[in-house]
């Protein structure tokens, strides 16, 4: 990491810096004063402890995000967590894009209009027992029985792994996402990073063995569309596994920490609940503002290449580390009129929580039918349900309500 800090920035004024911890947990439960104090100092700021520039503003983001050519995600710990053939990590273009396709040409070919009738059917059948238990009167954990389990089992069913296969999958994926993107000390960072590693590892032989499966008996899943790709667009078993692998972190969690949000916003929110009640079609808009509002992945990380570059006045040497708040830029008062304010008329405004780019988020329309459908089936079981537990937040990079156990 690039830990000199240049004084003046381009055009000679005093760059900005902090030492606010913001990754930390206790930060995590109202991030938005520090996120809004620190967009406030400038649209790039040097974070003095964490080495990198803090990059707050959504032109600043969009720029960084966009320019995939200054800006790259080789080097960062986005390679080091999903693998450098994953097409996350790939910064050379034409590489990422053939690969991407290939498996955009497989989401497409399971089709989306298929997945909805079985992902009904998942989650319909996880909301029964919610539903019985809560007409029961019953205080039920949804984190739990909704949250987690959707996306696993969705994930599960696009890939085709078996039920049996799914309490190794669920855990494989949570220890391959911790630490990964927050600040830790040294000796947890260690920790994260050796349980890290077996988790992939468990990960990789598992899927090894699915893929070894459906080269001889194929079935109508994402893994066999792939294993049996046209001779051009075939993949070797090693980038096969890596970018499943990337299909599990990236779609598990993240949709979980969304759902979370979701149902905590509309359970704390009678008005806006009963106006998704009354008016179904205004369920998709109020997850999207919530994804603005709350948001699930804080960052992103970039690196700069190819010499020294300006952003927004600033100059970042070659090599510099950034993080871009997504966090920050999605209430961004330059974009967004009251920013701070939940919405569910807002003007639609496209936000950064699935990305932007040439990465932006693969899975998005997935993840948004996922959400969609759970808030349906949850207003069908329980249209007048609140929260009842008090809960906690998971870090800015990846942030979530979870039950204080
Ligand atoms: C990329 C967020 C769900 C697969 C990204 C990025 C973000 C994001 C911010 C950009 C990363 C960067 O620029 O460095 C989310 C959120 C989700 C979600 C908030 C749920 C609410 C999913 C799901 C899948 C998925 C369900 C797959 C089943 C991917 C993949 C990429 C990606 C493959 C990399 C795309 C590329 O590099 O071209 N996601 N994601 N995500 N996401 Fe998601």
């Amino acid at each position: 990491q690039d830990r000199t800090q240049p004084a003046r920035s381009s055009v000679g004024s005093v760059i900005p810096t902090t030492r606010l911890d913001i990754m930390s947990e206790a930060v995590a439960a109202d991030p938005w004063p520090t996120l809004r104090a620190l967009r406030e100092q400038g649209p790039v700021v040097w974070h003095e402890t964490y080495g990198r520039w803090l990059v707050t503003t959504d032109r600043a983001v969009r720029k960084v995000a966009t320019n995939f050519a200054r800006f790259t995600v080789e080097g960062t710990v986005v390679e080091e967590m999903f693998g450098a053939d994953a097409f996350i990590s790939m910064d050379d273009r034409r590489r990422h894009d053939d690969l991407r396709n290939v498996w955009a040409e497989a989401f497409r070919k399971q089709g989306l209009d298929r997945l909805r009738p079985a992902v009904e059917r998942i989650v319909a059948g996880l909301m029964a027992p919610v539903a019985a238990r809560l007409n029961d009167g019953e205080a039920v954990d949804l984190s739990q029985t909704l949250c987690r389990p959707i996306p696993t089992l969705v994930i599960a069913l696009l890939m085709g792994v078996p039920d049996e296969a799914l309490p190794d999958i669920v855990r494989w994926s949570d220890a391959m996402a911790a630490g990964g993107t927050t600040y830790l000390s040294e000796t947890e960072a260690a920790r994260a990073r050796i349980a890290r590693e077996a988790a992939k590892q468990g990960l990789a032989d598992y899927l090894l063995a699915l893929i070894a499966a459906r080269r001889v008996r194929p079935g109508d899943d994402l893994v066999s569309v792939l294993v049996h790709a046209p001779a051009g667009a075939a993949l070797p078993d090693d980038q096969l596994v890596q970018n499943l692998r990337q299909l599990l972190f990236a779609g598990n969690e993240t949709t979980a920490k969304w759902l979370a949000h979701i149902f905590v916003t509309y359970g704390e929110r009678g008005d806006t609940r009963r106006a998704l009640v009354a008016d179904r079609t205004l369920i998709p808009p109020a997850n999207d503002e919530v994804m603005r509002w709350q948001g699930v992945v804080g960052t992103i990380v970039r690196r700069v290449r190819g010499g020294p570059i300006e952003l927004a006045g600033v100059e970042l040497a070659d090599g510099a580390a950034l993080t871009c708040l997504l966090a920050a830029a999605n209430r961004d008062p330059d974009r967004y009129d009251d920013p701070d304010r939940f919405d569910l008329h807002r003007p639609a405004r496209p936000n950064l929580g699935f990305g932007v780019g040439f990465h932006n988020c693969l899975g998005s329309v997935l993840a948004k039918m996922e959400a969609e459908i759970g808030v349906n089936a949850l207003l069908d079981a329980e249209p007048d349900y609140a929260v009842a537990a008090p809960y906690a937040y998971s870090s800015v990079p990846m942030r979530g309500p979870m039950p204080v156990v």
